[in-house]
């Protein structure tokens, strides 16, 4: 048995010695993947190490090797920071190690996980009734949600999903928006839906889908129906025009359902809430905590309007769980058994900015998505090819696209990803961070306009 005293000792020294070191650590991991299995592989030893000896090893074998994601310059993919109370709640989280599957397991995460919730939705502007489950990422707030919606439609249709699965089942439609995040389709994937039972909706110039274009979608589809609309394009951050959609498909006695991974944030702003508007429509809602309210890794959110049929989707009950009365059962609203107690850390996060702070920090990533979008895009040899929406936009630096964006990264002082959006290849300028400062935007305009 080790001590763990100096093992913590370690870690937090390195961690907090990493994030002071933010601002000049450069952007992009700059260690090769063979550096690092150098320093980090070999066999493993029969004896063992003494933990703050494993720490320190661990510190100095990934050298190089972390990505910016947690300091201002970093805009790839959509990678939310870490807001310190988040950080540090979710050391606790680690510390106290409770399985916050069940209450009687995790009392206070029971209780911390509960009122997250509540204020989640209130600060989202979900209806209050709604379930919600804490899960480890959008892709799985998806599955959770899409499992209600599975439950619910057959159910209309007569059929019990739960005692007699899917086989022999009504065939359901999924009418998804065409240009949607790959998540929806593996969570269907994972739900038993092929990909057949999957109908793309056409969207515009706009990203969005027409409600000419979902009404005809609705009308040729022959039995329950799943419409599956996007808050937050991951390319150009666009959103789907819920208030005339949502209508239009529980007219029709379809389930709607939301890829709102960033997008449902919009909500927390006045600024921006009404890009989303008609949202709160909507029968089920996936989202994440790591994006865009910045807890760490993994944190996702689903949310159903009818618990009924979410409850149903997800429960189990066996004579070794025992169920306080008065509790709220994580188990009976998520995939998983045992599981993590990121309500902690998202009970920090919310905490720590407030309603206020959440709505600036939403404003301030989409200024400086737009600044950085009109700074690159207005340099010679650049386009902005779509955007700035929300958070997310895009640049196109014609056929050295591509060279681009590793020389910049290569640089370290900022890191982007790349993506081919109709056809074209571009940069993505995605900023979800906290951190990110106007200085960053100067600094990664000045690095961008070097490499050019
Ligand atoms: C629009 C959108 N939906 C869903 C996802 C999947 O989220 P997660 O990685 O948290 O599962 C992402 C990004 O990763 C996204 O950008």
């Amino acid at each position: 048995m080790t001590d763990a005293t100096a093992a913590l000792d370690r870690a937090a020294a390195a961690a907090k010695a990493f994030l002071a070191g933010l601002d000049t650590a450069p952007a992009a991991a700059p260690a090769t993947l063979a550096a690092m299995r150098a320093r980090l592989g070999g066999p493993l030893g029969a004896e063992g190490v003494p933990a703050d000896k494993v720490i320190d090893d661990l510190i100095a074998g990934v050298e190089g090797g972390i990505n910016g994601s947690a300091g201002g310059r970093h805009f790839a993919w959509v990678i939310g920071g870490t807001l310190p109370a988040s950080l540090a709640a979710d050391w606790l989280t680690s510390a106290w190690d409770q399985n916050a599957g069940l209450t009687a397991c995790a009392p206070a995460a029971s209780v911390v996980e509960e009122i997250a919730g509540g204020w989640l939705k209130d600060v989202l502007g979900l209806p209050a009734s709604a379930s919600f489950a804490l899960v480890t990422g959008c892709q799985m707030a998806h599955a959770t949600c899409l499992a209600a919606a599975r439950h619910a439609v057959l159910a209309r249709a007569g059929w019990d999903v739960a005692a007699d699965g899917l086989f022999g089942a009504p065939p359901i439609t999924v009418l998804a928006n065409g240009e949607r995040h790959a998540s929806v389709d593996r969570a269907l994937r994972l739900l038993g839906f092929g990909n057949c039972s999957l109908v793309a909706l056409a969207v515009g110039d706009d990203g969005r889908v027409a409600p000419d274009t979902l009404a005809a979608a609705l009308a040729a589809a022959p039995g329950p129906v799943i419409v599956s609309l996007a808050a937050g394009d991951l390319n150009t951050g666009a959103c789907d025009d819920f208030a005339a959609l949502v209508p239009l498909a529980k007219a029709a006695g379809a389930w709607v359902h939301v890829d709102g991974a960033f997008g449902l944030w919009a909500r927390a702003s006045a600024r921006h809430r009404e890009a989303v508007a008609g949202i709160e429509l909507a029968d089920s809602w996936a989202s994440d905590a790591h994006k865009w309210l910045n807890t760490p890794y993994d944190c996702g959110l689903a949310f159903v309007a009818d618990p009924v049929a979410h409850r149903a989707a997800m429960t189990v009950s066996t004579s070794y769980m025992p169920v306080a009365a008065d509790a709220r059962e994580a188990v009976d609203w998520t995939p998983e058994w045992s599981r993590r107690a990121r309500g902690f850390a998202v009970y920090a996060a919310l905490r720590e900015l407030g309603r206020d702070g959440i709505a600036a920090m939403i404003d301030r990533c989409c200024d400086h998505a737009a600044a950085l979008a009109h700074g690159i895009g207005a340099l010679p040899g650049a386009e902005l090819l779509a955007g700035p929406g929300l958070n997310q936009a895009l640049v196109s630096f014609g056929g050295a696209t591509d060279a681009v964006i590793a020389r910049i990264n290569a640089g370290g002082e900022a890191m982007f990803g790349g993506t081919t959006w109709r056809g074209r290849r571009a940069m993505r300028i995605s900023v979800s961070s906290w951190r990110t400062t106007e200085a960053d935007v100067a600094r990664t305009i000045a690095a961008v306009k070097a490499v050019l």
